[in-house]
């Protein structure tokens, strides 16, 4: 076990200005009235730093949507902690970014989702893109390590040539590229979003291309798991590596680690950093290897992948102590195979949210925006938050 989780990734709110139809965010939403005090959180981060912590993920629902997030950063940066703002960019302007800067932030990750405007709002359920490029202009003028986080899935991935090419003009010093992974909710638009394995063939090809063109960006890649042979280290193994605290205070291995059933989470405003990590039932729950249920607890590869992801174990198996399914020695793989197959053998399926019509009609005829928009699951918001206007 490692002494001290390597990074706290602090969701300081759930609410957001962007309705993205395959947030990571629960379903079940914090409210703006139960998320955590100032107080709370800079003691937080104090525990955290204490504790050995070297890194903090501020990230939401949006984290600017906290009026109180350029204190929260200088409080993080006081207590040694490297500071990383994961932003969508609404609502950062040239002021709000050099305070941000004054307090000690040392990165900020700003995802798009998409290089053409009605896409990218179409996936987003909200005007937002053009803004976000104003944003990208203004984050590249500081002294900031910047990266542009690109979410990719079988909608985009066609055009993800074009989409490097537009994140490499606005200047980042790193560029991610990731396939949505299926929790939240892009479990429930899983349907839509899931690439073909063309799709995702081409894409190792078009990011290869990329890393050879690109020598002073540096590009990371993260592939979508169903079609790979072995699971991914989810979070680098349970409890190992990482720290999660919900916008209430709740303390989770994972983000998604509440759609488990029995698990227990202590909260940060009754419980030490410390006592959660070191001797919460949570933590301790599927860390190391004495959980593993075979094929695992013999695999050479467990040390590698840790058994794979818990949640996807739950969502997709029922069990959230059995190898991951996407693993190819695992007995539920075939689960994951039958979605590959359904989309494989009718990747013009526009099967979209959770009230569509499995396989009716086909991407050329629904990809226009709104009949898209109307069959999207969009991300809702905590009860009590206006929405955006929808587009
Ligand atoms: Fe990883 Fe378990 Fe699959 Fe082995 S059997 S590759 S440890 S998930
Ligand atoms: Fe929870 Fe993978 S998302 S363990």
């Amino acid at each position: 076990m490692s002494t001290a989780p390597l990074a706290l990734i602090a969701e300081l709110t759930h609410r957001c200005p962007l309705r993205c139809v395959y947030c990571s965010n629960p379903l079940e939403l914090r409210a703006r009235s139960e998320e955590l005090s100032t107080e709370t959180w800079v003691r937080a981060f104090e525990e955290a730093a204490q504790l050995g912590t070297l890194h903090v993920h501020l990230t939401g629902g949006e984290p600017l949507a906290r009026g109180d997030l350029t204190p929260l950063v200088l409080a993080a940066r006081s207590a040694g902690l490297y500071t990383n703002l994961i932003t969508s960019g609404i609502g950062l302007n040239e002021k709000r970014l050099s305070s941000l800067v004054e307090a000690g932030l040392d990165h900020i990750q700003l995802s798009f989702q998409d290089a053409e405007e009605s896409s990218a709002d179409t996936i987003a359920g909200c005007s937002a893109h053009a803004q976000k490029v104003a944003v990208a202009q203004l984050i590249s003028e500081t002294r900031l390590a910047f990266t542009v986080n690109l979410v990719v899935h079988r909608r985009n991935l066609d055009r993800l040539e074009e989409i490097i090419s537009f994140a490499e003009r606005l200047r980042p010093h790193r560029i991610e590229i990731a396939h949505v992974q299926y929790y939240g909710w892009a479990l429930r638009n899983r349907e839509a979003l899931l690439p073909t394995l063309d799709q995702v063939q081409e894409s190792v090809a078009v990011v290869e291309r990329a890393k050879e063109r690109l020598k002073g960006i540096k590009i990371d890649f993260v592939t979508p798991d169903y079609y790979a042979t072995f699971p991914k280290p989810c979070m680098g193994g349970w409890a190992r590596l990482l720290m999660v605290v919900d916008p209430s205070g709740k303390a989770l291995p994972c983000h998604a680690a509440g759609v488990i059933p029995g698990l227990k989470f202590e909260n940060v405003k009754e419980k030490s950093l410390r006592w959660i990590w070191e001797e919460s039932s949570s933590f301790r729950r599927f860390r190391g290897e004495d959980w593993m249920p075979e094929p695992c607890r013999t695999c050479e590869r467990r040390t590698q992948d840790f058994g794979g992801c818990r949640c996807q174990a739950f969502l997709v198996a029922g069990d959230a102590a059995a190898t991951d399914p996407v693993c190819s020695l695992s007995p539920h793989r075939h689960l994951i195979d039958a979605v590959l197959k359904r989309i494989n053998l009718s990747p013009l399926s526009a099967d979209i949210g959770s009230s569509a019509e499995p396989g009716a009609g086909n991407v050329k005829a629904l990809d226009t925006d709104l009949a898209l928009r109307q069959r999207w699951a969009y991300r809702t918001n905590p009860a009590g938050v206006r929405e955006r206007p929808e587009l």
